[in-house]
């Protein structure tokens, strides 16, 4: 092929876009690409402050979040603004990534339109077809339909291959790691007021944050309530929790820990406040996916608030605990990392298995190699 390729990276969410601009800043600067992005605002003010920290404009912008979306509304939303956005702008390859419900119908909208899918960060599995919900089925889904795989590890290399996907797969790592390299630093400042006030230098800090769907209800309050436990059993550990904008986790979250003595309740943090207040605190306990490759890369064990992972690699290097959703289950998991000093030992000097922060170049370099496969005359 003589002409660049189009490229049309799609997202809408904060993890998304977290994993997606790195990669978007090296298309921009790769010759023989024609980068173009396309955010659809699943989220707004979380996936604002992410393109803005990594000084993205999008080409399109489809603006679709809107007070009680649903999985339903936001589907119709990216298929129908799609559609608009792939006639206009004809790609030869859009990119989607993970398992949000931008990504699948992203690309479903681009496989009605006949256009080559990449999946970045393909190839995770629960194996469990309500949790992570909806997201195992938007991966699974969202395989059936890319042409390019981009997995992480080999392991989910793997998994794709059980599905019978043989073709187009490609080990590359994650982007997360190209995004922590950008971002920590030794001598950063946060730039946060809520982060500024707060005695970090004081005690052991954890990091945590609750959002999963499936975890909405009872498997929060557990949490919470786990997580209240821990502090006021332990005096020199404090918790900061910046809370999702879903009315669904403040409302609990509010209720069971809001006034605490010890937990600091906070608005969404800007990404590059995040990953260096997770390179600064003891460990982190989350339900969030991006976390569990984050927290291992910067050397903090971290506890998972979920009954299963996607992301066994992290369990089986000895990073991460997984700890259910029963009270007592965090709380002993969360004391566990308190009390044993030699566990937290092992557990903060493991190998993180998600990369060597390259992994853009190795998807632009497979791009263009894709290129290269396509007509001449085209
Ligand atoms: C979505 C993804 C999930 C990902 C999460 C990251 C799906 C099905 N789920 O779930 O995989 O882990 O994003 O955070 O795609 N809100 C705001 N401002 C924002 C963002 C969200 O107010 O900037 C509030 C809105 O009330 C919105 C609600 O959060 O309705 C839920 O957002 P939604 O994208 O529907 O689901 P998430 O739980 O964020
Ligand atoms: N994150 C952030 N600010 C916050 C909380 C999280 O920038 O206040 C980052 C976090 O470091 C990670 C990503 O958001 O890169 C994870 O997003 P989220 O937990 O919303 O989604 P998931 O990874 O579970 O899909």
């Amino acid at each position: 092929m003589k002409r660049d390729l189009t490229v049309l990276s799609v997202f809408g969410t904060r993890p998304e876009a977290i994993k997606m601009a790195p990669l978007v800043k090296c298309l921009e600067r790769t010759a023989g690409i024609k980068s173009v992005v396309c955010v659809t605002a699943q989220h707004r003010q979380m996936l604002d402050s992410v393109m803005e920290q990594f000084d993205i404009t999008p080409d399109y912008d489809l603006n679709l979040m809107h007070a009680g979306q649903t999985l339903t509304t936001i589907t119709t939303g990216v298929l129908e603004g799609l559609d608009k956005v792939l006639n206009q702008v004809k790609p030869d390859v859009t990119l989607v990534h993970g398992d949000t419900t931008t990504s699948t119908a992203a690309a479903l909208a681009s496989f009605y339109h006949q256009v080559a899918v990449g999946h970045v960060e393909a190839g995770l599995r629960s194996y469990d077809k309500y949790s992570p919900f909806p997201e195992e089925m938007n991966r699974v889904l969202t395989s059936r339909m890319a042409t390019l795989h981009f997995a992480p590890t080999e392991k989910s290399r793997e998994n794709l291959q059980r599905e019978g996907i043989t073709e187009g797969v490609y080990v590359v790592g994650n982007t997360v790691i190209d995004a922590l390299h950008q971002m920590v630093h030794d001598a950063y400042v946060f730039r946060s007021e809520a982060l500024k006030t707060l005695p970090l230098q004081d005690g052991r800090w954890i990091v945590m944050t609750a959002h999963r769907r499936e975890n909405l209800g009872t498997p929060l309050e557990h949490i919470c309530r786990a997580v209240k436990r821990l502090v006021e059993d332990t005096p020199d550990v404090h918790v900061v929790y910046p809370v999702h904008p879903n009315p669904a986790v403040r409302t609990t979250v509010e209720k069971i820990l809001g006034g605490v003595d010890r937990v600091h309740l906070i608005d969404p943090l800007e990404v590059e406040d995040m990953h260096n207040l997770i390179k600064r605190c003891f460990m982190v306990m989350t339900d969030s996916g991006g976390l569990q490759e984050e927290a291992p890369a910067l050397g903090k064990p971290i506890v998972v608030l979920r009954t299963e992972t996607e992301r066994p690699e992290v369990v089986e290097a000895g990073l991460a605990m997984l700890a259910g959703v029963e009270e007592e289950q965090v709380y002993q998991a969360g004391m566990r990392l308190l009390t044993d000093k030699e566990l937290y030992h092992r557990m903060a000097h493991a190998v993180n298995p998600y990369g060597d922060g390259h992994t853009s170049e190795k998807i632009a370099a497979i791009l263009l190699q894709y290129k290269e496969s396509l007509p001449e005359n085209d």
